[in-house]
């Protein structure tokens, strides 16, 4: 079994499901979700895998927006259960498993792919490579992932991200990433651990797992999020990038 280090330790969900839930429905999520769905397009009759899925929020929408089936996979049976809860009460058919993603078996055969926060708690640049090696094996030929992570541009000293809900608390440099520890300002706040890895790292693990580079975007806020707010409140969210999204896909030889 792969060793885990308790400074990334997803175990770290299982406390605190709810408080998640809470956070991510009470802060602006828009220009995440804006992002992940304007890179997505269309999944209408799609078969699609939510990696790192928490509370089901990606998986619920696709199936949502018309996919055939969502699969979401989550290390945390917590997340899990709080997802199989939620989609009880609501019900989309979206279906949920357990596993680690970096030894997750193959589920399906999939066209598309969303990884909302996963590769920033891998503990080392093999675990990220595993990660990419097992989505490739659950991607068909030509298949996508979309991922939001820490954007390796992302600067824990620069303009503060804490009108979005998140408080640095320490920030490590080490070897090719950031380690971080940062609260989320939920109510009591929730201290998370993550790295945010160097740009060359991410597009070594996903080649040698043979998926194309990644290709980074930065986050795009939607206009009525623009209006709602106004552009100055927005200004240190694309000045300092905490957010990044890149997509690659599966080569169809
Ligand atoms: C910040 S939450 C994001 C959840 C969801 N994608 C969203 O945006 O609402 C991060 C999730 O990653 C999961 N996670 C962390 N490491 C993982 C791994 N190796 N395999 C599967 N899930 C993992 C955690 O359990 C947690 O639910």
């Amino acid at each position: 079994m792969r060793p885990t280090n308790p400074a990334t330790s997803p175990a770290q969900y299982d406390a605190v499901g709810e408080r998640y839930l809470q956070f991510k429905r009470s802060h602006n999520p828009l220009p995440e979700q804006h992002t992940v769905r304007r890179l997505l397009g269309n999944v209408s009759g799609a078969d699609v895998l939510d990696l790192a899925c928490g509370y089901g929020h990606y998986t619920r929408l696709v199936k949502q927006l018309g996919a055939k089936t969502a699969v979401g996979v989550d290390i945390s049976a917590e997340m899990v259960a709080l997802a199989r809860r939620i989609e009880q009460d609501e019900p989309t058919g979206a279906a949920y498993h357990v596993h680690d993603v970096a030894s997750m078996p193959v589920l399906g055969t999939f066209q598309a792919a969303t990884a909302v926060w996963l590769f920033n708690y891998a503990d080392s640049p093999d675990q990220l490579a595993s990660m990419f090696t097992a989505l490739h094996a659950n991607l068909l030929p030509g298949g996508r992932l979309v991922a939001i992570t820490i954007g390796p541009d992302y600067d824990p000293s620069g303009p503060s991200w804490e009108p979005y809900g998140l408080r640095v608390v320490d920030a490590a440099p080490g070897f090719r990433h950031t380690e971080l520890a940062m609260d989320i300002l939920s109510t009591p706040p929730t201290r998370l651990r993550y790295r945010r890895w160097d740009r060359d790292v991410y597009e070594e693990a996903a080649t040698s797992a043979g998926l194309a580079a990644p290709v980074w975007h930065p986050a795009e806020i939607p206009a009525d999020a623009i209006a709602r707010k106004g552009e100055a409140y927005w200004q240190p969210y694309r000045a300092n990038p905490f957010l990044a999204a890149f997509d690659t896909y599966r080569p169809r030889t």
